[in-house]
């Protein structure tokens, strides 16, 4: 089991991926699946802002969960093009995914930043998925467990608990490459991010670590036996319904 007493959260990232129809009938695929036999995981879709209404209507009276990709800072205002964590609310999120190496790049999101958004997710009753992760750069000269206990310090806000807030370690040369850190490598950095969760974060010794970058069905069930391992953020994956819950499959393995 990969930390007993914490069930897995699988999420599926999808990204600026899909369109309308796409939508619609992957949410029906995973849902035949789930409702053929649950697998004792909890799972999640993050699809784009604007198909999040029909999602979370498809969604409705299942235990599968809504979530966004972002959120702003601020609860309202003059911010055209931004979403507020209030509005995700509204629409049944119960997470978003908040620091991923993609806003950080695309957006030059700082973790400051992140944390602000974080808390603003906090405040509206959403549990906030918070990524950090290493480039190959950082890898390759032995900083990552430093970099990354950075970004955590500096991203995750003050009134995170074990109950508002996931961390998913994402390395960033892993997103989309189908390279994956070895499982002692994804082992050492979950040791480390525990640790400090411990530290730091009140419950942060049952708060799950998700593990993000080229998850596949096939990979999916070692790395999330992995000590301290609690799902996945799948990317690319997340898609395909039968890739999906293949990786569902994978965590429940793991699950206590
Ligand atoms: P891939 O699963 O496509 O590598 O993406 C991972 C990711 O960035 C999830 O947030």
């Amino acid at each position: 089991m990969a930390t007993p007493g914490i069930r897995p959260l699988v999420a599926g990232n999808w990204k600026m991926n899909g369109s309308l129809a796409m939508a619609s009938a992957l949410v029906g695929d995973i849902k035949a699946r789930h409702q053929g036999g649950a697998l004792p995981v909890d799972l999640l879709l993050c699809p784009p802002f604007p198909y999040l209404a029909p999602v979370g209507a498809d969604l409705a009276g299942t235990a599968i969960a809504l979530g966004g990709q972002d959120c702003h800072v601020k609860a309202n205002g003059a911010h055209t093009g931004d979403v507020s964590a209030a509005m995700l609310a509204d629409l049944g999120c119960r997470f978003t995914i908040l620091g991923h190496s993609e806003r950080r790049t695309d957006h030059r999101e700082s973790s400051a930043t992140v944390a602000a958004k974080a808390k603003a997710a906090l405040d509206a009753g959403l549990t906030a998925i918070i990524c950090v992760g290493e480039t190959e750069a950082q890898r390759n000269a032995g900083e990552e467990l430093k970099i990354v206990e950075n970004q955590l310090i500096e991203s995750i806000p003050s009134g995170a608990n074990v109950r508002n807030a996931v961390v998913a370690y994402e390395p960033v040369w892993a997103i989309g490459t189908g390279k994956t850190p070895t499982v002692a490598d994804v082992a050492a950095m979950h040791r480390h991010i525990r640790a400090l969760l411990e530290q730091r974060v009140p419950g942060g010794g049952k708060m799950r670590i998700l593990y993000g970058g080229s998850v596949k069905p096939g990979n999916a069930a070692e790395l999330m036996g992995v000590a301290e391992v609690n799902g996945a953020l799948v990317g690319g994956a997340s898609l395909k319904a039968e890739d999906f819950w293949g990786i569902a499959e994978g965590a429940a393995k793991s699950a206590g």
